[in-house]
């Protein structure tokens, strides 16, 4: 099969949008999981949000001209984030997917990250061992929760939006947590006016940058998170990601009513720091 690969531009997005959409409905159906993505509309804001951003590299594969597939790296933090990566159902399962993990794999090296990062669909035997087999490593089962707010209190534990001169505070304890901060992405939660904070005890314990798919929470301990999950007015996207392990946060969002939509895999190549505290990651930093 005769594939080109080339960088993704703002026109390929309702291709690239439909594609993913096809891809990801497809392998849920075929386990009887929900859709990652609810309607099409939803993938085609994601893409093309992707392919004019100037800190997300895209590559997109071709074949007889027309477009089979696309993935995505995120280089706006010190470890750079991979997805969504997505091939045409009729042509997977012949390299395309393999060559276009390559392609953003080499793209990371030439840009010198200390590690790569991806969240794995686990019930899906193809990506797993694609990802395995080029070198990542399983760090975390995830559960991704999904469910009505929970507008819980913890006394002693304010809730209250993360403003620009929260940044260095937040930054940090995400340092002592993960060894790294996410300055950029909490900054344009920021702007987005997505992202909360938790004080305790006089200073800040913890912080989101939103509750949802595409957001990460760090604090000190699973008060810190409870609060902030509990103020949380809506859970964006397809729900958030629980660390499975951590099974006292978990035990304590089911009891208050999510539910479990599907299990992921966070898996990572190079630096990965075991963290030091209470996380929720994002699906993709
Ligand atoms: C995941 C996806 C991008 C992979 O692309 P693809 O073109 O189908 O995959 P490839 O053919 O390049 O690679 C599959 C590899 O897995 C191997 N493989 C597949 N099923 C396997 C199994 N059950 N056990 C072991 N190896 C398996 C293949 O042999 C191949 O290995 P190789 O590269 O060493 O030959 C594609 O299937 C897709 O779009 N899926 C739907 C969306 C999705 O799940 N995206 C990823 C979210 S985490």
């Amino acid at each position: 099969m005769n594939i080109n690969f080339r960088r993704g531009k703002p026109g390929d997005a309702e291709i690239c949008a439909s594609i993913c959409y096809e891809a990801f409905k497809a392998i849920a159906d075929q386990h009887n999981f929900p859709h990652d993505f609810s309607d099409r509309e939803t993938a085609l804001g994601l893409l093309s949000d992707l392919l004019s951003r100037e800190d997300v590299y895209s590559v997109v594969a071709e074949k007889d001209g027309h477009i089979v597939g696309s993935n995505f790296l995120w280089e706006n933090g010190a470890i750079a984030g991979v997805g969504p990566i997505t091939v045409e159902p009729g042509v997977q399962n012949s390299a395309i997917g393999r060559q276009l993990m390559e392609d953003v794999l080499r793209r990371a090296h030439q840009r010198r990250f200390v590690g790569v990062r991806l969240v794995q669909s686990a019930y899906h035997n193809r990506s797993l061992s694609l990802y395995t087999k080029l070198g990542f490593d399983a760090r975390e089962p995830l559960s991704n929760v999904q469910g009505p707010p929970i507008r819980a209190e913890l006394p002693g534990y304010a809730v209250r939006r993360a403003n620009d001169r929260d940044l260095e505070a937040c930054n940090s304890l995400c340092v002592r947590v993960h060894g790294h901060d996410r300055a950029a992405q909490l900054a344009e939660a920021i702007r987005q006016e997505t992202a909360t904070l938790v004080e305790h005890a006089g200073r800040i314990t913890g912080y989101a940058s939103q509750i949802g798919f595409f957001g990460h929470a760090v604090g000190e301990n699973n008060e810190d998170l409870k609060a902030l999950i509990g103020a949380a007015p809506a859970f964006l996207g397809p729900g958030f990601l629980v660390p499975t392990c951590n099974s006292e946060l978990l035990r304590w969002c089911l009891g208050n009513g999510l539910r479990i939509n599907q299990p992921m895999t966070l898996m990572s190549m190079g630096l990965y720091n075991k963290p030091a505290g209470a996380f929720l990651p994002s699906i993709i930093y």
